[in-house]
C-alpha cells in the first residue's frame, strides 16, 4: 500500500499528513536544551508513530558516566514534542523505555488527533520553546519575587518530584564554593584533563561553555572589582530533587527542566543550569549535607535571574541529520 493511502486508523487522518506533522513537532523538539549542547537523539517515524533513540556517538562518557545528563536531555526533547504537538491540536501518549531488548530506543510517542483546548500556559510555552535559550551573561541584583518562585513550584512539580529555592546569601556563598571547587577538582585531575582535550578535539562540546568556564576562571582568581565575585551571589539557587535514579526518572527530570526553562521564559527569566556542582562525588556530598531532607536525591541544580542580554541560543545540527535512515 502507498504511504499516501494509508491512514492512522483512530481518526481517518492520511499517514502522510501525520508524520509531515510529527516532522513539525520534531523541528521544535531539537530546540530543546542539552548537556554541552550534545543533541544526544536521532529518530523514526512509524505511522502516527515516532520513536526516540539515544545516540551515544554524541555521550560524553567523562562529564556524564551514568548517562543521567544524556537521558535529561532526551527529557527536554520529549517536553518539546509534547507541547508542540498538543498546540497542533495533537496528544501524545509516552511509553518509556519501551524494549528492554533494545535499551537505545528510550522512548515510543504515539500521536492522536484532538479535539484539544489549549490555556494560555500551553500558548505560553509553545511560544517560547523558539525564544528559549541558555543564560551566558551575568546576573542582575534584582531579585526574584517569592511569588513567582511559588508559581514554578506550584505548575511545574508533581511527586515524587520536587524543588528548593535557595535566597539566603550564606547558603548562596557555600553552593558557589562548592560549585567553583567542583570544577577545580576536576580539570585539576590529569586523567580528566587527557580525556577533556580528546573531546575538545572532537569538537564535541560548544565553545560558548568553553568562554563560560573561562571566565568564570578569571573572575575568580583575578576578579576586577569586588563587585565581580559578588555577582555569582545575585542569582536565585534551584534544585530539582527526586526520590528515585533511574533512567525513567532523568527523563522525567528533563521534562520539568524544560518547562522551567519555558515558563521562566514567559517570565523574562534567565536560567542557567550548574550541573558540574553534584558530579563530583565530593562536591555530591558537601551539596548533600546543605539540605535538611536528605533522603532526596539533588539532581538540577539551576540559577535563576534577570540578566540585561537574552542570550542567543546554540547551533543546532539540521532536522534530517537526526532521523536514523539518515545515517
Ligand atoms: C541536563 C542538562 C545539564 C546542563 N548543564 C549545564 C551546566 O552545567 N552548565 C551550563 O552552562 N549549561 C548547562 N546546560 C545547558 C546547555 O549547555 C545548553 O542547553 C546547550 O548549550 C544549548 O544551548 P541553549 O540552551 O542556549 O539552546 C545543561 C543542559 C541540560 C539539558
Amino acid at each position: 500500500m502507498k504511504v499516501a493511502q494509508q491512514t492512522c486508523h483512530s481518526k481517518n487522518i492520511p499517514l502522510s499528513v501525520i508524520s509531515e506533522k510529527i516532522r513539525i513537532f520534531l523541528k521544535y523538539a531539537i530546540l530543546a536544551p542539552s548537556s554541552y549542547n550534545t543533541q544526544p537523539w536521532s529518530f523514526s517515524i512509524h505511522g502516527a508513530s515516532l520513536h526516540i533513540y539515544t545516540d551515544l556517538r554524541y555521550w560524553i562518557k567523562l562529564l556524564d558516566p551514568m548517562q543521567k545528563e544524556l537521558f535529561m536531555s532526551i527529557g527536554c526533547l520529549l517536553e518539546n514534542i509534547i507541547i508542540a504537538a498538543k498546540f497542533f491540536g495533537y496528544y501524545a501518549s509516552v511509553k518509556y523505555l519501551p524494549k528492554a531488548t533494545d535499551p537505545e530506543l528510550c522512548l515510543i510517542v504515539d500521536f492522536k488527533q484532538g479535539p484539544i483546548h489549549l490555556s494560555k500556559m500551553d500558548v505560553d510555552l509553545f511560544e517560547s520553546i523558539e525564544s528559549r535559550s541558555t543564560s551566558r551573561t551575568p546576573f542582575l541584583k534584582t531579585p526574584v519575587k517569592t511569588s513567582l518562585l511559588d508559581e514554578i513550584k506550584t505548575c511545574f512539580l508533581e511527586e515524587p518530584y520536587s524543588i528548593t529555592f535557595v535566597e539566603n546569601k550564606k547558603m548562596k556563598e557555600e553552593l558557589v564554593h562548592l560549585a567553583f571547587n567542583a570544577d577545580i577538582n576536576q580539570f585539576g585531575r590529569k586523567d580528566f584533563q587527557d580525556e577533556f582535550a580528546k573531546i575538545l578535539d572532537q569538537g564535541l562540546i560548544d565553545n560558548r561553555y568553553l568562554l563560560r568556564k573561562l571566565k568564570h576562571f578569571i573572575d575568580h582568581f583575578f576578579p576586577k572589582d569586588s563587585e565581580t565575585k559578588q555577582r555569582y551571589y545575585y542569582p536565585t539557587f534551584g534544585i530539582i530533587f527526586s526520590e528515585k535514579n533511574t533512567k525513567i526518572d532523568w527523563i522525567k527530570l528533563g521534562q520539568i527542566l524544560e518547562r522551567i526553562y519555558l515558563k521562566t521564559t514567559t517570565l523574562g527569566l534567565s536560567l542557567r543550569p550548574i550541573s558540574r556542582t553534584i558530579e563530583e562525588s565530593e562536591s555530591y556530598n558537601n551539596f548533600k549535607s546543605l539540605f535538611a531532607e536528605n533522603d532526596r536525591i539533588a539532581q538540577i541544580p539551576f540559577l535563576l535571574g534577570y540578566t540585561t542580554i537574552t542570550s542567543p541560543s546554540s547551533s543546532r545540527r539540521p532536522l534530517n541529520s537526526f532521523f536514523k535512515s539518515y545515517k
